[in-house]
């Protein structure tokens, strides 16, 4: 594997927290790893994700957030509303690129798998293009099995098989949160991967140890 996919059930689920500790976990291993956020959007001055990721990693923040829209919307929502395009060939040669010049690279979606990025092509599709592995980060409370299982459901019918869920944010404190990664293991056949709710960014190292071995490290 030389790339990941971060994609959720949601927007605000936790992409670029895991992201960021995803690459934190890599670097500490010694690792050349790069972040690419092909389109971000909620964009006033500087880009949100792409900053924190870019401090992290070092890289330039055209580099890691090639499109930007000013909306906090879905990609193509934005193409329609500030009608500024971006042609999806130059995005992947961007991509291809980054593949080249770094040992790892960690690619953020934005919301989840089904948000359109343009007219007839969303996240589901540029993950197939782009021959990405993915993990699908959940929200850990009420409400994710039906959108955890969804998610699931649709990637599969487009060939996508996650490599894990992450349910984020995790604290046990109700019985929702208790029972839901059981109940979704078993209505998914995936392993889930619980990662609690922490004060500031970044996870205890058995945490990021275990993100780096979800992608072979
Ligand atoms: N496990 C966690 N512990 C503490 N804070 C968290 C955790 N997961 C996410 N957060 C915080 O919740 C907020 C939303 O998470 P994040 O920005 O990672 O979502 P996202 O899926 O990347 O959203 P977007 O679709 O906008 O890219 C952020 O402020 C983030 O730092
Ligand atoms: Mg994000």
């Amino acid at each position: 594997m030389r790339a990941v996919f971060i994609t959720a059930t949601d927007t605000g689920v936790g992409k670029t927290f895991i992201s960021y500790n995803l690459v934190y976990a890599l670097k500490e291993r010694g690792i050349r790893v790069g972040y690419l956020k092909p389109v971000e959007t909620g964009v006033e001055d500087l880009p949100e994700d792409g900053s924190l990721l870019a401090s992290l990693t070092g890289q330039p923040l055209e580099e890691v957030v090639p499109v930007t829209y000013k909306l906090p919307v879905a990609p193509y929502a934005g193409l329609l509303e500030e009608g500024r395009d971006f042609s999806l060939e130059k995005l992947k040669e961007h991509y291809l690129r980054l593949l080249e010049r770094y040992e790892f690279l960690v690619v953020e979606g934005a919301g989840g798998i089904a948000v359109p990025v343009k007219k007839g092509y969303n996240y589901a599709d540029l993950a197939r293009e782009w021959n990405l592995k993915t993990l699908l980060v959940a929200r850990a409370g009420l409400g994710t099995i039906n959108h955890t299982f969804l998610s699931v459901y649709y990637m599969r019918s487009r060939n996508i098989e996650p490599i894990a869920i992450i349910m984020n944010g995790f604290e046990g404190k109700d019985v929702s949160e208790r029972t839901n990664p059981q109940i979704v293991e078993e209505l998914t056949n995936l392993k889930v991967v619980k990662v609690p709710r922490v004060k500031g960014l970044l996870l205890p190292a058995e945490y990021r140890n275990l993100l780096a071995e979800l992608v072979g490290f």
